[in-house]
């Protein structure tokens, strides 16, 4: 696990928090929200995880009767996260953690969440093993992500891009899907949506 790029990356998001629910209002309205809804419905189980939760914005998805846990290792994106929650009522357990160093034991999770995560977690193969660590046997990982573009030409363009793009906010040339596989667990189900964004369900066999 490379220290400098998580640090790197996790002072990125302290500074985007006062920005990101303004930057990311347009794309919520026209897409995300209804992604993020779908992502949820697919959530199995009662004690849930969410990866990388942000300033809160899957908090109005979270299913009723579950037991949610939340984790960001930006403390200022998690700021606005307990405001949301305390102000809305939600219920969830909302920790300062590294997604890559999960602090609970193996074995306690029926199902693991995260949204637009794996294109900025420096080490995403070692955060998906991670994830894998704390499922319960048969649990269930659901993700939605960003991904390298199929076509060659954009997928070029992405390359390309990708070390300006790293700088302002995230990756965006990875193989999410094949990571996950590379972590072990078992893919299900990818969802298309649109060119490069894709909903991953997959399983700890
Ligand atoms: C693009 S934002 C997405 C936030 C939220 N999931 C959403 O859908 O709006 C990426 C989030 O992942 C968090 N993150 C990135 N790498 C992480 C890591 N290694 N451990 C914990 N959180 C991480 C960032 O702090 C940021 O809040």
């Amino acid at each position: 696990m490379d220290a400098k790029a998580t640090e790197a990356t996790r002072k990125r998001y302290d500074r985007i928090a006062p920005l990101y629910d303004l930057m990311e209002g347009l794309a919520e309205r026209a897409r995300f929200a209804r992604w993020r809804q779908l992502l949820w419905s697919r959530v199995e189980g009662t004690k849930i995880l969410e990866i990388g939760a942000g300033t809160g914005k899957n908090f109005p998805y979270y299913p009723e009767n579950a037991e949610l846990t939340a984790i960001d290792f930006s403390e200022k994106m998690l700021e606005r996260a307990r405001r949301k929650a305390k102000a809305r009522q939600v219920k969830v357990r909302l920790i300062q953690m590294d997604a890559q160093k999960l602090g609970f034991p193996e074995n306690t999770f029926d199902s693991v969440a995260a949204t637009f995560v794996f294109c900025s977690v420096p080490d995403p193969v070692r955060g998906l093993l991670e994830i894998k660590r704390v499922l319960k046997p048969g649990g269930k990982v659901v993700l939605l992500e960003h991904v390298l573009s199929e076509n060659r030409f954009v997928a070029g363009l992405m390359n390309l891009l990708n070390p300006i793009m790293v700088r302002m906010m995230a990756n965006i040339n990875r193989k999410t899907v094949d990571n996950v596989t590379a972590a072990g667990l078992s893919v299900e189900k990818v969802t298309r949506l649109g060119h490069i964004f894709r909903l991953i369900e997959a399983r700890k066999k």
